[in-house]
């Protein structure tokens, strides 16, 4: 039962990063904040794959907010397979893996650090090739996951981000504003404890949701990487077709595709998102859309078909590392009601090795 027990092992795996990887990470932190400063670094690359990716879409929005520098996700391909090496002057170049083993990635990552860039590797195997080829490393120290369903290692790499971000505001001089962050990430583990209790009502959604065969899941903001995330799990360990949108992109056709009693999936977080969410919330209604709604505020659950509840507290930038753990739960019941081993997703193995 490793999936269970990692996802279980998420509030450790966290206090442990925030204790035990914070030196590092601040250490990277006052290296590179001088170039910040200085405009030599303008914008942040990130090469990721599959769930790791959805830690990258959360770097956009955090990077963005915090330091208003712009974060590019990268096409590792044009470098693996159209040889094409883009001009990375300007860019912090951030490979972000667990088992930091993917070829495309670890090229990527050597690409810029070949020209000078400064490159940062976030993943669980320190000893891996990614961590190799970048100039510093922030270790995960989530313990291995055996899953092949990535849940600890996910949470793990967006906190290594939020911790990263709050570093580099502290070494660019914003200490009060740094100090507040810092707080609120301390207060996280408990916060994932309490998540976990989502479990029973998780489960009995699983159960209201098992026999369908499509299902759309939407955020917005801080919540589109929950969205992202959380329609993977439902698709690899549930074989669930499930397809995530941002809400805005959502209405520039998806929309489209949902009529009376059609599932959807509203991720929810407090803060600035919430209005556009209960606009699109309450237009779905209109349309019979069967909503589900995942929510830190009980008052969104209840104005919606179904739903699950997760613990409030938190600032809105700081919710995606706990508004998925209440989707890992779901995801994990979706397949057990399915019938499906979620320990075993057909055809999948725990590292891809991609080109
Ligand atoms: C999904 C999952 C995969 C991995 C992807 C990248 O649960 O595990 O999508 O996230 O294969 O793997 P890493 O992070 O090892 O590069």
């Amino acid at each position: 039962m490793s999936l269970r027990s990692e996802i279980a092992d998420q509030p450790a795996v966290a206090a442990r990063l925030i204790d035990q990887g914070s030196p590092a990470i601040d250490a990277i932190a006052t290296r590179l904040a001088g170039r910040i400063a200085s405009g030599e670094i303008r914008y942040v690359l990130i090469a990721a794959r599959g769930t790791s990716d959805h830690a990258a879409i959360y770097a956009q929005y955090l990077f963005g907010q915090r330091l208003r520098l712009p974060v590019a996700l990268a096409a590792p391909s044009l470098i693996s397979l159209y040889r094409t090496e883009l001009q990375l002057g300007g860019a912090l170049v951030i490979g972000i893996s667990q088992s930091g083993r993917s070829p495309d990635i670890v090229e990527t990552v050597a690409a810029g650090r070949r020209q000078g860039a400064p490159t940062i590797a976030i993943t669980n195997d320190p000893a891996s090739d990614l961590a190799a080829a970048a100039e510093d490393v922030i270790d995960l120290g989530a313990g291995p996951e055996l899953a092949v369903a990535a849940t600890k290692t996910y949470t793990a790499e967006l906190l290594a981000i939020a911790l990263l971000v709050t570093a580099l505001r502290d070494a660019l001089g914003e200490h009060a504003a740094a100090v507040a962050d810092r707080a609120a990430i301390d207060a996280l583990p408990p916060v994932l404890t309490a998540a976990l209790d989502t479990e029973a009502a998780a489960r009995d959604l699983a159960a209201r949701v098992a026999d369908r065969n499509r299902l759309i899941v939407v955020g917005r903001g801080y919540g589109y990487a929950t969205a992202r995330e959380l329609a993977l799990k439902a698709k690899e360990l549930a074989r669930l077709s499930a397809d995530p949108y941002s809400a805005a992109d959502f209405l520039h056709g998806p929309l489209a595709l949902v009529e009376p009693g059609f599932p959807l999936i509203l991720i929810r977080l407090s803060g600035d998102a919430a209005a556009d969410m209960d606009d699109l919330q309450a237009r779905l209604g209109e349309l019979g859309v069967e909503r589900i709604v995942i929510s830190d505020r009980a008052a969104d659950v209840d104005a919606a078909e179904a739903g699950l509840v997760y613990p409030r507290g938190l600032p809105e930038w700081l919710l995606p590392i706990v508004s998925i753990v209440p989707g890992q739960l779901f995801a994990m019941h979706l397949a057990i009601a399915r019938g499906i081993d979620p320990e075993e997703p057909r055809w999948l193995r725990k590292v891809t090795l991609t080109r």
